[in-house]
């Protein structure tokens, strides 16, 4: 890494008052120079902590940009590369969330935090992939539509005696996709010691022949404290990034090594420094539409309490 680089974000930062938040995903040289680095869960509860910082750089997918402006309208939440969006938030319109509004009108709405700000200002509540049994036990509803994640879906409806109603026919993530059953066992049989743990976000006939099917920071959490020192990973590739990072001693290998999401590598330390100096490109919402759904952010907030 560039130590030029690395001094310019450092002083543009303190300069601005700016923090910069990275997702587990991001590349391993943006998890270096970033302030905090966590899950979507994390970062989340990380934006609502912030009110001496005037601005949050965001290094992630625009989702949790836009989480971070419903918590904190009044700052500025800067994403190095605008393009930088999550595909699975988009198989989810606020239209088809209002429809199914009308023809459940006893069901609560579950959105997953990946999903568009037009639809979250609907939503009865928000969850991550940590939260997500908690906080649909912490309805009152025993109906809940629940979208666009119908993988995380099939997940918590074989935890919870409550109905999941999936919102729409398809969604999903395209990297979590990407794992085969078959991926599995090849893996286990080459490695019969080996723990293999995924995202709730891959497909149930993945998520049956793993041992553990964790959020991202629930495999960091679990690795850190398990008596084992290697592990294969059903996830996004640079998790095994921050697992070098933070637990050292450890070792973590990706169970396909092609599951990338493209969005997270947008952001590169040159795109962080620029975005710092020109404050821009920058996340906004409507006020309409930040102010309706800050109502679905804070009941996740507090159900994860
Ligand atoms: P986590 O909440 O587990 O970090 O997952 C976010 C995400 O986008 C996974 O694809
Ligand atoms: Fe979206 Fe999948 Fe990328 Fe996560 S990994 S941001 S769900 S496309």
């Amino acid at each position: 890494m560039s130590k030029n680089l690395k001094n310019e974000i450092e002083t543009l930062k303190n300069e601005k008052n700016a923090i910069i938040l990275a997702h587990n995903y991001q590349p391993k040289e943006v998890q270096e120079i970033s302030d905090f680095v966590g899950d979507s869960l994390e970062l989340c509860i990380k934006a609502s902590e912030l009110e001496d910082k005037d601005i949050i750089v965001f290094c992630g997918v625009d989702f949790m940009g836009e989480t971070a402006y419903i918590l904190n309208p009044n700052k500025k939440i800067i994403i190095p590369d605008l393009e930088a969006d999550c595909p699975m938030a988009h198989m989810l319109t606020g239209e088809q969330v209002r429809n199914a509004k009308k023809e459940h009108p006893n069901a609560a709405v579950c959105l997953y935090v990946n999903s568009l700000a037009d639809a979250k200002q609907d939503a009865t509540t928000l969850c991550t992939s940590s939260n997500a049994l908690k906080v649909i036990e912490s309805l009152d509803e025993d109906e809940i539509l629940f979208g666009p994640d119908n993988n995380l879906g099939n997940y918590v409806r074989a935890k919870t005696s409550k109905k999941i109603i999936p919102i729409a026919d398809e969604g999903y993530c395209y990297v979590h996709k990407k794992f085969t059953p078959e991926d599995v066992k090849l893996k286990r049989k080459e490695n019969p010691d080996i723990e293999i743990i995924c995202h709730p976000e891959c497909d149930m006939s993945v998520q049956n022949e793993c041992d553990y099917v964790l959020s991202t920071g629930g495999m960091l959490n679990h690795i850190a404290n398990s008596e084992k020192e290697e592990f294969i990973l059903a996830t996004e590739v640079d998790m095994i990034s921050r697992i070098e990072l933070e637990i050292p001693g450890k070792k973590a290998y990706p169970l396909r090594e092609d599951a990338v999401c493209d969005s997270m590598k947008l952001h590169t330390l040159e795109k962080i420094r620029d975005s710092l100096k020109n404050e821009s490109p920058e996340i906004t919402l409507p006020e309409d539409v930040a102010k309706k759904s800050l109502k679905a952010v804070q009941h996740m907030l507090n159900a994860s309490k």
